[in-house]
């Protein structure tokens, strides 16, 4: 049997993604997938931790690593357990963890994923392969986006240049067009700020389907100056998270912005220019590097109406989708990368692609956990 299951936490901590899939059927098919949200107490001790600044506990990183991992195992079992597939019918579980950290700067770059692989293995009894950045960072590279090598495999197509977009707590992209190498990078945020803005104003943990952003209206000229964020005119390889695109960037953003038109910026307005912000940054990155290429969106904000019409006005006349016209459900796209990734490692097979993350050159990423008796 070609099953194997795929874990990821992605920035925006809402919830462990688990998908099994099947590579024994062309093309490979998720048979089963499902969200599990972090218990809400591992959750604001997991936020805690991650916007410490740098004397976090080394006795609750330790913790909170294998209770990640545990978390990470039970979102295994109750998926096999409601799929009803038997976990011996599983090969390997690709698990990507939480990250905790991912600072690609000297002198001593580095990413850092928890979620305890030995405990993954030990309470599934299954093989898991896991820690897939830190070769790739280890040999020069950004170690992130790591899914581009994927998509390519799966999405790439001789008839129309496309771009895979996922939108995350960051978002990235891959970039297919017909005859040319694989590109793909971190564009910038993605639901993580419009997360943090609509947290603070209506204690709301996100902005379903985009609706407080549509009740603003976009301040172009703060727009501008949050557009004057470095880290968008950085060339590729370039890979960001948290640790930049945070509500403290923000506040500072926020503080050093003209003042708005008529003297009065909304909430709603902020969150309005917030999705814009994200918009322009991966328009300007389809404009760059396949202008009119079809763009399927992926990753939660795949289901913000808002979101997605704003990045369909800005990266004019390119389409805008998403995987679900691809055959792939847009939540569970990474989950099922990490899926791949296992399997490739345990072929011997390089999954990191240098082009992409600017390593030195291809490498078999990941560390075996195997299942043992
Ligand atoms: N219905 C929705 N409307 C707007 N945004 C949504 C919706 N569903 C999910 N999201 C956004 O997607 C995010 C989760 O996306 P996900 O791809 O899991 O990100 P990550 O990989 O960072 O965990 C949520 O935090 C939220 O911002
Ligand atoms: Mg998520």
């Amino acid at each position: 049997m070609g099953l194997y299951l795929g874990l990821i936490s992605g920035t925006s901590m809402d919830a462990i993604d688990a998908a099994l899939v099947d590579f024994d059927s062309r093309p490979m098919r998720v048979v089963a997938a499902r969200a599990a949200p972090y218990e809400p107490r591992l959750a604001s001790r997991l936020a805690a931790l991650l916007d410490a600044p740098d004397a976090a506990p080394l006795d609750e990183i330790g913790r909170i690593d294998v209770q990640i991992g545990a978390a990470f195992a039970e979102a295994a079992l109750v998926l096999l357990h409601e799929a009803g597939v038997p976990a011996r019918e599983v090969v390997a579980i690709g698990s990507h963890g939480q990250t905790l950290r991912h600072r690609i700067e000297p002198p001593a770059p580095f990413t850092w994923q928890i979620g305890d692989p030995n405990v993954i293995a030990e309470r599934t009894g299954l093989t898991v392969v896991a820690d897939f950045r830190r070769r790739d960072v280890a040999a020069g590279g950004q170690g992130a986006p790591l899914v581009p090598p994927f998509h390519d495999r799966l999405f790439r197509d001789e008839r129309q240049d496309r771009v895979i977009l996922n939108v995350g707590g960051i978002a990235n992209v891959t970039v297919l067009r017909r005859g040319a190498t694989l590109l793909g990078f971190d564009t910038g945020p993605g639901n993580r700020l419009m997360d943090a803005w609509i947290a603070r104003h209506r204690g709301e943990s996100f902005d379903r389907d985009g609706a407080f952003a549509a009740s603003g209206r976009c301040d172009e000229a703060l727009l501008a100056h949050l557009l004057e964020e470095p880290y968008f005119e950085l060339p590729a390889p370039k890979s960001t998270g948290r640790e930049l695109f945070n509500a403290g960037w923000l506040d500072a953003r926020l503080a050093s912005a003209p003042a708005a038109p008529g003297g009065e910026r909304t909430a709603a307005d902020v969150q309005a220019s917030l999705r814009e912000l994200t918009a322009e940054s991966v328009a300007r990155a389809v404009r760059q590097t396949a202008p009119g290429a079809s763009i399927y969106v992926c990753g939660g904000g795949a289901h913000n109406q808002g979101l997605l019409q704003a990045i369909a006005r800005r990266a004019a006349p390119s389409r805008v989708l998403t995987t679900a016209a691809l055959g792939l459900d847009p939540d569970f796209v990474e989950a099922a990368a990490f899926a791949f990734f296992a399997r490739c490692t345990l072929a011997g097979v390089a999954s990191g692609d240098p082009a992409v993350t600017g390593a030195r050159g291809a490498r078999v990423l990941g560390a075996i956990y195997p299942s043992g008796p």
